[in-house]
């Protein structure tokens, strides 16, 4: 291979292009010069062969000669597809009518986008996010949230047990535990996360996801809860939806709420999904127990707190009135596509 040999295939694309009337032929110049068997790639692979000293004179007479090749190509190329296109515009054999292809795109799963509009409110109340483990000790999932022994949901039917000592979260309450033994108030936290429990029917999955909040400093009281979770339903579910809190249990938080809406598909009146009583549970709630404050080192008498959890599919179902769990988990693009 001599120098004159490479710049000569110049001249030999240049006229071929010139004799070149269609596309295809533009494409087939291009393989037999630039692909992987073409003309100037076997002196490309070829260069290992030329004496050394001569090799970089060489390789960049081969590299300019491939750009001019290419861009050559290119040119002739672009200018037929035009003319190509103008000339099927002006005899109509390009029906402009025909529909484009369509690129369907994905979106957010409704219960992430429900998750992201709950995480923002809290978010523009002050609350910051923190986040913990999945695979829990039966300390932090019950005993520290002053749990008895024999408590129900300690039950073989309820928990994952992976140990004797070690479960799957069963909710996001340990979180409490974790991030107060670690920091000293004041403290305004949420807690998104997937739980665990034995458990599946039109309104339970074996994995579902919560989202745990809670506040602790001097001065908490029953009203801040309820400010703040007020502030809440009426951003997610409107301004005008009725809120009351009802009393409960939960072994760590005295005294115990639960929170209802009025019934979204009802408004109140009374129908099969409020169960004829006008009212829907959304969340559990308190004000956090003094034992937890023991059990975590803070002085009971000092500081007060309260705490919430919510359930992230329940709040998705209530929201767009959707009466069975398990739509969530069957990818069923015809229901996702719906939100
Ligand atoms: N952890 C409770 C549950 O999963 C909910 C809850 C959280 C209740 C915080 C009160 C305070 O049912």
């Amino acid at each position: 291979m001599t120098k004159n040999d490479i710049l000569s295939t110049k001249d030999l694309v240049h006229e071929e292009l010139k004799k070149a009337n269609d596309l295809k032929t533009i494409q087939n110049i291009r393989i037999k010069y630039l692909g992987k068997k073409g003309i100037l790639t076997d002196k490309l692979k070829a260069l290992g062969s030329i004496d050394k000293k001569d090799r970089p004179e060489y390789g960049r007479v081969l590299n300019e000669t491939k750009n001019h090749i290419e861009t050559l190509i290119k040119k002739q190329e672009d200018s037929f597809k035009s003319s190509e296109l103008d000339h099927a515009l002006k005899t109509g054999h390009l029906d402009a009518t025909v529909p484009g292809y369509f690129t369907p795109s994905g979106q957010l799963h409704p219960t992430t986008r429900v998750l992201d509009e709950v995480i923002s409110v809290f978010l523009s109340l002050g609350f910051s996010i923190e986040e913990g483990p999945e695979v829990e000790s039966d300390h932090y999932n019950f005993e520290a949230l002053n749990f008895p022994k024999d408590h129900p949901a300690r039950d073989m039917q309820d928990t994952f047990y992976v140990t004797d000592d070690i479960v799957l979260r069963t909710h996001t309450s340990p979180m409490q535990i974790r991030v107060m033994e670690k920091h000293k108030p004041p403290l305004k936290v949420i807690v998104p996360g997937k739980v665990y429990r034995c458990d599946a029917d039109v309104s339970h999955t074996p994995m579902f996801q919560q989202l745990e909040g809670f506040m602790v400093d001097e001065h908490i009281s029953m009203s801040d809860l309820k400010g703040v979770l007020e502030v809440f339903i009426h951003t997610v579910f409107g301004q005008k939806i009725p809120v009351r809190f009802r009393p409960s249990f939960f072994p760590f938080t005295e005294p115990s709420a639960e929170v209802d809406i009025g019934c979204v598909i009802c408004n109140g009146s009374g129908c099969n999904v409020c169960k004829n009583s006008g009212w829907l549970e959304v969340l559990g709630a308190g004000m956090i127990n003094p034992k937890v404050f023991e059990i975590v080192g803070y002085d009971p008498d000092a500081y007060t707190g309260f705490a919430f959890g919510m359930g992230i599919e329940r709040i998705t179902m209530l929201k767009y009135g959707i009466d069975d769990i398990r739509l969530f988990f069957e990818n069923d693009k015809r229901f996702l596509e719906q939100f």
